[in-house]
């Protein structure tokens, strides 16, 4: 068979190619840790009122998380996320939530496969972020009324 000196280029730039997107990942996991700005934020505004993502966190993790994790994050058989989110980084939460986490006996169950967890996950941090700096207190938080634009 004739080597075709152009193939084997084409060959190695594709490989090339091929690497540098399976590196991409990883260069930029790496760069974030322990880099908390890409987390997402609750919004309140001067009347204790926040956004409905950080509302809907409240009801999302009321209807799943709170039956290990307690009421409102307070902790109960699972540690107090309270608690948790004023240490542990988003990335830190994305994941032990996506994965979950075995330690001896305390199984926190992964929710990854789980839609109506993932797809509310951002609400569910900025809910408890807001519970762990002081802004919120325990029960339903007030949200900014929908506002007709
Ligand atoms: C079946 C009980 C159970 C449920 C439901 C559960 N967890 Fe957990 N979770 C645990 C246990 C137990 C631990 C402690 C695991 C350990 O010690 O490693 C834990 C640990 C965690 C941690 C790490 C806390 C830390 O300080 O390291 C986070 C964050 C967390 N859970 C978030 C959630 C969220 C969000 C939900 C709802 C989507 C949820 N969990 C639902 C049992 C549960």
């Amino acid at each position: 068979m004739k080597i075709n000196k152009r193939s084997i280029v084409k060959t190695y730039l594709f490989a090339g190619l091929l690497i540098g997107f399976a590196l991409t990942p990883w260069t930029a996991s790496f760069a974030d840790e322990g880099d908390d700005s890409d987390a997402p934020m609750y919004i309140m505004n001067d009347k204790g009122q926040v956004d409905f993502g950080t509302y809907n966190g409240y009801r999302r993790f009321n209807g799943e998380c709170n039956r290990c994790h307690g009421f409102d994050g307070e902790g109960g058989f699972a540690p107090s996320l309270v608690e948790s989110l004023k240490v542990i980084s988003y990335d830190d939460f994305v994941d032990i939530v996506v994965n979950g986490r075995v330690q001896g006996t305390a199984v926190m169950p992964p929710f990854g496969q789980n839609a109506d967890i993932m797809e509310y996950l951002d609400d569910i941090y900025q809910y408890l972020k807001a519970r762990a700096d002081g802004v919120l207190g325990h029960g339903r938080p007030k949200k900014v009324p929908k506002t007709l634009d």
